[in-house]
């Protein structure tokens, strides 16, 4: 029997428990909002986190399912407080929601410190919003639950299912090789996001909700189901009513995120084909749990884990087939000998009992093992000269013949020169050359945006070429596909050698052994090293400078160095 805290232990307790001038202010406030003492006294509080706005498209319903978790929260005794948080919408916040990521985390984190809170939900989904909530609520470490935006419904355009990120890519290079007329292009646009919910290909957003359900975060199932079902609005109802008894339980995150629970997302993320992203916001999600987390653990565990998520960009199906096919119940339940069962969840049982009696509905959806995707080896650690930090590449999304590939640079030196030059036709390029983008990493860019899938340029698309050997220190959209080499660590801006390649120079990538190799000798690199010069920074004022002092580099989680690590912050005293 799990013990229960008394109401007078409930930290708002703090808050309303006395009967003193500060306490007045807090009981009267209350009052104004219109609830009597009995709404709220003695009664868990509950904070909505709600990252709702109305620029962020993916989490257009959020407004509704914020009631329907009050309405779960209220029916188990709770007492709950919406408080929106910043929005982060993937697709409109410039120049990258990954700038804004570690913002969010703060946010949340001082959002529940500040306020009198005993529990919260966690309203997230569009890609960067779920690793930031659950940072944040890691570092704060009061009983807390996710609730995920759930994928949005299958797009379709003339018959075919379209999916987000994916076939726009897809559908790009074929109207910039003339074959999709301005029309066809306006059809896409109408039809490629049709409900609320996030972008239903195995993007960072269904990656890192998975990763965040395999974590044990939210209740078992609910990452899977389509933002429009009804059973969406359930789940979160259910949500809401099992935070409240989480209060009462005293279950916090550092309760069940720990070493196995971090290597069962790794796993759920492999086996799902997942989001490269997934790699700097794991590192930072484990170590504000305490978990050491390296990029390489990646790779070790891609080493024993089949993808058998039939999803695209990797495979052929969207979120909405793979709900219909047992969701990612079924697919733990397939690779549960995998996964450490025994890891704790938000609900009290284990991954193990939250996954029993799991079903796979579709087998060519979710595969058996023996038709994995990949048998192994979907996400490769890289490293060599050209990265002695690390880079990550996702083999399963390439062409075969390019895993192992050597081959002359065609270096640009930020976005803006890549921009103005990629469809010249005087660019000496052939589709053996290797594209090298700089200064796009975490400061270069800054906020290392998803530029990763360098465009192949004109002239080779029309002669049919849809793959080259592409490097940069930024990242890449999980929706995108590729021999991309991204996180080249340590980035360009601050010296890394990426910053040292030279039209011209030999690149080889050898994927199989794990090699990203300039061919350039030490001496003329040395050479370049001393005549390279500092760039000047980016941001003189504002959020920008602070970012720019306290950013880390991609293998060490893209965190603020202030906010890594579980040291213990003072709550605040109430005066
Ligand atoms: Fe929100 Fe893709 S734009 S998840």
């Amino acid at each position: 029997m799990t013990a229960r805290k008394k109401p007078e232990e409930l930290r708002s307790h703090r808050w309303f428990g006395a009967s003193d001038m500060r306490a007045f202010g807090h009981h009267s406030r209350v009052a104004q909002m219109g609830y009597s003492r009995s709404d709220y006294l003695g009664k868990p509080i509950i904070a909505i986190i709600n990252t709702w706005s109305d620029i962020n498209a993916c989490h257009s319903h959020f407004r509704q399912r914020a009631e329907e978790v009050k309405r779960g929260v209220l029916q188990a005794g709770g007492f709950p407080l919406e408080m929106p948080a910043i929005a982060l919408a993937e697709v409109f916040q410039k120049p990258t929601t990954m700038l804004y990521r570690n913002l969010l985390a703060l946010e949340t984190e001082e959002l529940l410190r500040s306020y009198p809170v005993d529990g919260a939900v966690l309203m997230g989904g569009c890609d960067k919003t779920t690793p930031a909530l659950l940072m944040g609520a890691i570092s704060m470490n009061l009983p807390a639950i996710f609730m995920p935006a759930g994928p949005m419904l299958r797009g379709n355009w003339r018959d075919q299912p379209l999916g987000s990120g994916s076939d726009v890519w897809k559908y790009w290079a074929e109207k910039r090789a003339g074959k999709v007329s301005d029309e066809q292009w306006a059809e896409l646009e109408d039809g490629i996001a049709r409900s609320p919910g996030h972008c239903m290909t195995m993007g960072t957003a269904s990656t890192m909700t998975s990763a965040a359900e395999a974590l044990g975060f939210t209740l078992p199932g609910a990452v899977s189901i389509p933002a429009a079902d009804s059973r969406h609005a359930r789940m979160a109802t259910d949500t809401g009513r099992r935070i409240v008894e989480m209060v009462w339980e005293d279950l916090k995150p550092r309760d069940f995120v720990g070493a196995a629970s971090v290597d069962n997302a790794i796993t759920t993320i492999l086996a799902l084909g997942g989001s490269t992203n997934a790699v700097v916001h794991m590192v930072a999600v484990a170590r504000r749990a305490g978990v050491a987390l390296s990029i390489d653990r990646f790779d070790e565990l891609a080493r024993k884990t089949p993808l058998v998520a039939n999803i695209r960009p990797a495979g052929k199906f969207l979120m909405e087939d793979f709900y219909y096919a047992g969701g990612l119940r079924a697919l733990l339940k397939d690779i549960g000998d995998l996964l450490a069962l025994d890891a704790r969840t938000v609900n009290g049982r284990t991954l193990g009992e939250n996954i029993a009696g799991a079903e796979v509905f579709n087998r060519d959806v979710i595969l058996p093992r023996e038709k994995a995707l990949v048998a192994s080896g979907s996400l490769a650690v890289l490293r060599g000269n050209l990265a002695p930090g690390g880079a990550v590449i996702k083999p399963a999304a390439a062409e075969p013949q390019l895993l192992k590939h050597l081959g002359p640079a065609v270096v640009f030196a930020d976005y803006n020169d890549m921009a103005a030059r990629i469809d010249d036709p005087a660019l000496a390029v052939t589709a053996d050359s290797v594209l090298v983008l700089q200064n796009a990493g975490p400061l270069g860019a800054p906020g290392m945006p998803e530029w990763g899938q360098l465009p192949i340029p004109k002239k080779l698309l029309e002669k049919g070429v849809r793959d080259m050997v592409r490097i940069s220190d930024a990242r890449m959209s999980g929706t995108s596909y590729g021999a991309c080499v991204l996180h080249v660590a340590p980035e360009s801006f601050v010296g890394g050698p990426l910053a040292l390649v030279r039209t011209g120079d030999l690149i080889e990538l050898d994927v199989a052994n794990r090699r990203l190799e300039l061919k350039v000798s030490d001496a003329e690199l040395a050479r370049r090293r001393a005549a390279w010069k500092k760039p000047e920074p980016r941001y003189e004022r504002g959020y920008g400078a602070l970012y720019q002092r306290h950013i880390t580099q991609a293998d060490e989680g893209y965190d603020f160095d202030f906010l890594e690590g579980t040291a213990p912050t003072a709550e605040p005293e109430i005066h």
